[in-house]
């Protein structure tokens, strides 16, 4: 595996052949993370790798995607173990820039906007998070110029706007969704979840448990959806709900029936955590 700090060492790791000329199975799939990688990002990894062609997995912790009293300072930073599951795990070349390295003039001036759908659910409680994340994924589609890329569904929207941003602006990538990866117990894997204390982590389940809940009552529509979700979230004193609401499939405002999607996010204790599940409505 080559690690590549520097936009040159990612350039020649790539090879100095273009795209279009490159054979078949030259074809690049890349996985971006911020780090701190676990058995979510090794199955996305896994998934990649059994395609053809090369991986890159890119390691970089945006700035830009955080808002002031954001958790960026406390974010987990474990480059040396995350290397060694990129190796593992069958990537190729593994990017781990500097902020310099992304963002060589400082904050860019030039940010990728995402519409309306950026300042809903996730966006309304942080404002210019999608802006942040869609630039920077931008800037790592330029760099790397994959194939395909594979994102979490545990973002959902973060996976939604992708896809939009790669249709509004003719990128020509295939944006890859992957099942959300979870514990046991339900608990969606995630980075933040080290930060949940021992009571927490046991509260934490109520999210997934509510999900599941929520799937359940599909057949009696939306409302039904919310309400059988709701209950298992008012039952844990520890969570502060912060929305959980029944969406389509691309986060419109949701109908009776047709397939949709739930999503839930809450505070527990200091950490924010975010789940989703897709739903069948039937009336
Ligand atoms: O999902 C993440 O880890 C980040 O939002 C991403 C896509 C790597 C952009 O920084």
């Amino acid at each position: 595996m080559i690690v590549a700090e520097t936009r040159a060492v990612l350039r020649d790791a790539l090879g100095a052949v273009g795209r279009a000329d490159a054979p078949m199975d030259d074809a690049v799939t890349l996985v971006p993370t911020m780090g701190a990688l676990h058995d979510g990002h090794a199955r996305l990894f896994d998934e990649a790798a059994a395609g053809p062609g090369r991986l890159v997995a890119s390691i970089f912790v945006n700035p830009l995607q955080f808002g002031p009293g954001e958790d960026l300072a406390r974010y987990p930073r474990t480059l040396e173990s995350d290397l060694e599951l990129c190796r593992e795990h069958g990537v190729d070349v593994a990017f781990a820039p500097s902020f310099t390295e992304v963002y060589p003039g400082g904050e860019p001036l030039v940010t990728v906007e995402p519409g309306p759908v950026g300042s809903i659910l996730e966006g309304a409680s942080r404002p210019g998070h999608y802006r942040g994340v869609l630039t920077v994924v931008a800037k790592l589609f330029g760099l790397v110029r994959p194939d395909a890329a594979i994102f979490g569904q545990k973002d959902y929207q973060q996976l939604v706007l992708i896809r939009r941003m790669v249709d509004d602006l003719c990128m020509d990538i295939d944006i890859v969704g992957a099942e959300t990866v979870r514990e046991p117990d339900g608990l969606a894997i995630s980075s933040r979840n080290r930060f949940l204390r021992h009571q927490e982590r046991q509260a934490a389940t109520s999210l997934s448990r509510a999900l599941y809940a929520g799937r359940a009552a599909q057949a009696d529509g939306p409302d039904a959806v919310l309400t059988a979700a709701d209950k298992e979230l008012a039952a844990e004193l520890a969570v502060q709900v912060d929305y959980l609401q029944v969406r389509t499939p691309d986060l419109a405002e949701a109908g009776r029936a047709g397939s949709a999607r739930l999503l839930v996010a809450a505070q527990v204790g200091a950490t924010r955590l975010i789940d989703n599940i897709a739903v069948e409505l039937l009336r």
